[in-house]
């Protein structure tokens, strides 16, 4: 029997892993006990509905409303199905190349050494508000070509728009922020028109996807979605990595990096959920589900399933190197366009951490955001060794 607190609209807290246990444990493929939808729990279940774009579409909306409708949005990367999806996808994918991300790094590494300079050893610090905020967000507004005044502004906007992430905010409040976000993002919007840089907002800006510029519409839901999905997950698998390592002693510093950024991915797996809808009537987990369902892709739970990660899926292991792919970037079309992007800021804080420090301890207790969509932490009191 599935609870009343199962991950819906008014869910909060961090993942709830004791109940995805249960959810996998009958089948993987489970009836919502409130929504008109299905569960999809376990590993085989979520890759097998995001590797197949022809069976199960984004198209129909991918997060549900506050009563747990899906909505739709006017088409954006994210909510297109191929062959739309890919030229939606195409305007940006040259920005987040490896051989941008290259040139990037040095960039990169300078925000994260001015981040670090006040973090001394010994001293008790937020490492949320310190570093897993402002780094992704420093980053994503340079590669979008936001002013560097204006970051400050794009934290509010962002905590406003991600459902529950700022749960002291009022609707109006929240849809006045995302007013003044879309706003300013035109604006800039129409200044690169008239004078292109080489940022992403001139390439969207300029670009003609179907012959046509994009209408102000398409490309204000296109620069927050871009602003959103590089902003709020990143730092919740900076924060909830370090914390991983502060609460697993004998894991820090990692010996094989590439490996803990794929553990730290997959441990933290920051998006709770998508939706897809069936196209047509498949049978997938040992159920029959109808054109037109809805299911909804726990990735976080998948990312815990024993039968892909092992009897010890359930522990922070920064050496695993399991064979089943991690499902924290989804996987298939849709698979995180900012991957790439989100490695190299681990990665580089990673290395320049352990280059100061030996050892990460907790210092009371951390506290989760109370977001259904993205889940990660809201507050979290670190102590670093000095070298
Ligand atoms: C740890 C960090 C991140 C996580 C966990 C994450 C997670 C995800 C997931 C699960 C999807 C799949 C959506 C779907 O299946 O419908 C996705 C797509 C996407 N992500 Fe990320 N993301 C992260 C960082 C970023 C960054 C840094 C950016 C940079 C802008 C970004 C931009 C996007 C975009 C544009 C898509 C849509 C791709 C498409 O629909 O083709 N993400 N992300």
């Amino acid at each position: 029997m599935i609870p009343d607190d199962f991950p819906d609209a008014s869910f909060t807290g961090g993942h709830p892993f004791a109940l995805y246990e249960r959810l996998r444990a009958e089948g993987g493929l489970v009836r919502h006990p409130r929504l008109p939808m299905w569960v999809a729990a376990s590993h085989a279940v979520v890759h097998a509905v995001a590797s197949d774009p022809a069976a199960y579409r984004s198209g129909g909306g991918i997060l549900i409303d506050e009563i747990g409708r899906p909505f739709d949005t006017p088409p954006t990367i994210m909510h297109t199905d191929p062959p739309d999806h890919a030229r939606y996808r195409g305007l940006v994918a040259p920005a987040f190349r490896p051989s941008v991300m290259r040139r990037l790094e040095g960039e990169v590494r300078a925000r994260v050494r001015a981040l670090l300079a006040p973090i001394e050893a010994g001293r008790p610090f937020d490492v949320v508000g310190e570093l897993a905020v402002p780094l992704p967000l420093q980053v994503i507004c340079l590669l979008l070509g936001i002013p560097e005044d204006d970051w400050p502004r794009f934290f509010r906007w962002t905590e406003a728009i991600i459902p529950g992430a700022a749960p002291e905010l009022s609707a109006e409040e929240r849809d006045t922020l995302h007013l003044e976000c879309g706003t300013y993002l035109l604006g800039v919007a129409h200044e690169r028109r008239a004078e292109p840089r080489d940022d992403v907002i001139s390439q969207l800006a300029l670009a003609e996807p179907a012959g046509e510029r994009l209408t102000d519409m398409e490309l204000v839901m296109f620069l927050i979605q871009l602003l959103v999905a590089g902003n709020e997950t990143t730092r919740h698998s900076i924060s909830g990595g370090l914390l991983a390592f502060a609460e697993n002693p004998g894991q820090w510093p990692a010996d094989d990096l590439p490996a803990a950024i794929e553990e730290i991915l997959r441990w933290t797996s920051p998006v709770v959920y998508f939706l897809r809808a069936a196209t047509r009537p498949v049978v997938l987990g040992g159920q029959k589900v109808e054109a037109g369902e809805y299911l909804m892709l726990l990735y976080g739970s998948a990312n815990r399933d024993a039968a892909a990660f092992g009897p010890d899926a359930d522990r922070f292991d920064a050496a695993r190197r399991p064979e089943a792919p991690g499902l924290a970037f989804g996987y298939g079309p849709h698979f995180c366009l900012g991957a790439a992007l989100a490695r190299l800021e681990l990665r580089v804080l990673l290395e320049e951490l352990a280059d100061r420090f030996t050892a990460v301890a907790t210092e009371g207790v951390p506290r989760y955001n109370g977001s259904p969509v993205v889940v990660g932490l809201r507050h979290c009191v670190l102590k670093v060794t000095g070298r």
